[in-house]
């Protein structure tokens, strides 16, 4: 195993990744950031230098568990303080399985300010093998896409603004960002003279294919607050409109369709409507692997979710949620002597927002093509993107399968509240805060003064609870409080989402786990009951992932073994909600944490003393 050296200098400057010109947090002068690639196994090492002149900084790798290491993990008031201007911390740790992460800021609203990246690790290969032959699929080459939502306020408005009385919302974002480059529509720049449609800066990105091979598209999106779903477009769809319709195959494959209310047969997608009509319903995996397939080119193999192998399943366009990756495989079979639209739409929000574009190249011209984007499935199709959420099980030969049975259920019911007038978000009832002591240091130093030692509440009053209307209490509480962890128990979490303070209204809300992957059990749709629904999870071949999500009134149930000695935030990944304290703190074998790094420390009474 080799060890991956880098030095990143984070600094603010003047982009234009849409055109118009925005303060963008760069590294080395880039956003996105450079790309990390290394070797199932290796040990990387990042040096930071925050050259950001008045504000602190954090860096999260996402999807990377930090075995051993969990003051590496980068999460500013969880395991470390933050790096100050002008200084400097070395992040070091093993990426211990392949597939496809991402890094991002992970202090304040930091993240929306352009500081991210991709982290790709490989499979290490037997001497002599090639890499991809210990993978269940081949494929000829490799693109990577990077998906992001972009507002042209900076992220001081938009913190400010969450933290008003009333809140000031963030708002849809400006543009839809590929490989950190969008274009907005210049004569509808706010500011005169900020936006230049000629600038190299927003040049559409060309991803470029060779006919007849094979792509493996990396896809990871690291949103600040928008549900995408990602096509590519097609050549028959628009040329003739012939499509060809078939029997899903004993593989599993199938197609979700792009039209949200198509008839095929004796099957037909429900409407949100009528599922929102029957609060008791639920749905597990299973009965949509029974539905048909549509052949219009440029399909999805989807082969990869948040670094584990899924059984394979096709799709016209892919769902994927802040914090998510997905690889899939997509054979250049299209007309060559035309160029294709790749296409980023949001979906689960009203759009606002154009398509995010990039071009898809068989000649490798650049020209766009004289064809409209795919605009996607409709945006509050929720079932559409549930189905995709159940059709993603684990693949075959790669099966891990859960514990059979948890030592711990904790029940977290996500509402939207009130405290003080100020808008928040709570579990079951508590909006969480960061504490001034990263816990890991508080919890290894016993300074147990530093934070709020009442664990949280480990469910609700379910019962009596209508997640289809707004919530009786609008208040809830603060606190800093997490909940503790027996070392090496099973513990599973089910996510229940509900309405928000407005009628009529629940949001989709990617949870991400740090320091672990989680066995996804089950999904459903209305309230979950812990007497009934468990009986129904998926504990064959669930996925294992690290983000997952919650669709509007539903829950997710998951479960994982808490073995990683550590402090690991729990958290929604649309950061503006983590920020109104949509989040939680577990901690784990905190005894077996070896000796803390100086480095980290410097914050609150992290300086009282080396006991
Ligand atoms: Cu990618 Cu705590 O986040
Ligand atoms: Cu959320």
């Amino acid at each position: 195993a080799a060890t991956r050296r880098y030095e990143w200098e984070v600094s603010y400057q003047f982009k234009s990744p849409d055109c118009v010109r925005k303060l963008s947090a760069t590294i080395n002068g880039q956003t996105p950031g450079p790309t990390i690639r290394a070797t199932q196994g290796d040990t990387v090492e990042v040096k930071v230098r925050n050259s950001l002149l008045t504000e602190n900084l954090a860096i999260h790798w996402h999807g990377i568990r930090q075995i051993g290491t969990p003051w590496a993990d980068g999460t500013e008031g969880v395991t470390q303080c933050p790096i100050l201007p002008g200084d400097t911390l070395t992040y070091a740790f093993v990426v211990d399985r392949p597939g496809t992460y991402m890094y991002h800021a992970h202090y304040g609203m930091q993240r929306s300010a352009g500081l991210y990246g991709v982290v790709v690790v490989v499979v290490a290969a037997a001497p002599g093998a090639k890499a991809d032959d210990a993978e269940p699929f081949a494929y000829d080459d490799e693109h990577h896409v990077l998906l992001n939502d972009w507002w042209h306020n900076s992220t001081y408005e938009l913190a400010v603004g969450l933290a008003s009385v009333p809140m000031v919302w963030v708002g849809e974002p400006h543009s839809l960002l590929i490989n950190g480059r969008g274009r907005f529509n210049c004569s509808a720049a706010a500011v005169p003279g900020t936006c230049n449609a000629t600038s190299p800066e927003c040049d559409t990105p060309v991803f470029a294919v060779v006919p007849g091979q094979t792509y493996r598209f990396r896809i990871a999106s690291v949103t600040s607050l928008s549900a995408l779903n990602f096509e590519i477009e097609d050549g028959r769809r628009r040329s003739g409109g012939h499509t060809t319709t078939r029997r899903a195959t004993s593989a599993g494959l199938l197609v979700f369709l792009p039209f949200p209310h198509v008839h095929l047969g004796c099957w037909t997608l429900p409407t949100q409507r009528k599922w929102l009509s029957r609060p008791k319903s639920s749905y597990f995996a299973g009965s949509f692997l029974k539905s048909m397939v549509v052949l219009l080119g440029h399909e999805m193999t989807v082969v990869e979710a948040d670094g584990h192998y899924v059984k394979p399943f096709v799709v016209k366009n892919i769902n994927i949620y802040s914090g998510e990756t997905y690889s899939v495989l997509i054979k250049a079979d299209q007309d060559p002597n035309r160029n294709y639209w790749l296409a980023s739409n949001v979906v689960s929000r009203q759009p606002a927002t154009p398509t995010g574009t990039a071009i898809l190249s068989y000649s490798g011209d650049r020209a766009p093509p004289s064809t409209t984007p795919p605009t996607g499935p409709a945006w509050n199709d929720t079932m559409y993107r549930f189905q995709q959420s159940v059709a993603t099980v684990a693949h075959p030969a790669y099966v891990e399968p859960p514990p059979p049975r948890a030592d711990r259920t904790i029940l977290l019911l996500n509402t939207q509240n009130k405290i003080d007038a100020h808008t928040k978000w709570a579990l079951n009832g508590v909006s969480f805060t960061l504490p001034h002591t990263p816990y890991l240091v508080a919890m290894k130093r016993g300074l147990l003064d530093t934070f709020d030692q009442r664990p949280p509440p480990e469910t609700y009053a379910y019962q009596g609870y209508d997640v289809y209307a707004p919530p009786q209490n609008p208040n809830a509480t603060t606190s800093d409080g997490l909940y503790r962890l027996r070392f090496g128990s099973v513990v599973d979490v089910v996510l229940q989402n509900a309405n928000m303070l407005a009628p009529n209204k629940s949001e989709t809300h990617p949870w991400h786990l740090h320091g672990h992957d989680f066995w996804v059990l089950g999904y459903g749709i209305g309230r979950f009951d812990p007497a009934v629904h468990p009986a129904s999870y998926n504990l064959k071949d669930p996925v294992l992932k690290n983000t997952v999500a919650v669709h509007p009134y539903g829950w997710t149930a998951l479960r994982f073994k808490a073995d990683n000695p550590g402090v690991w935030a729990f958290h929604c990944h649309i950061e503006a909600h983590f920020f109104m304290g949509m989040g939680i703190v577990f901690e784990e074998g905190i005894q077996r944490v070896a000796s803390l790094p100086p480095e980290i420390m410097g914050c609150g009474e992290t300086n009282g003393g080396h006991r």
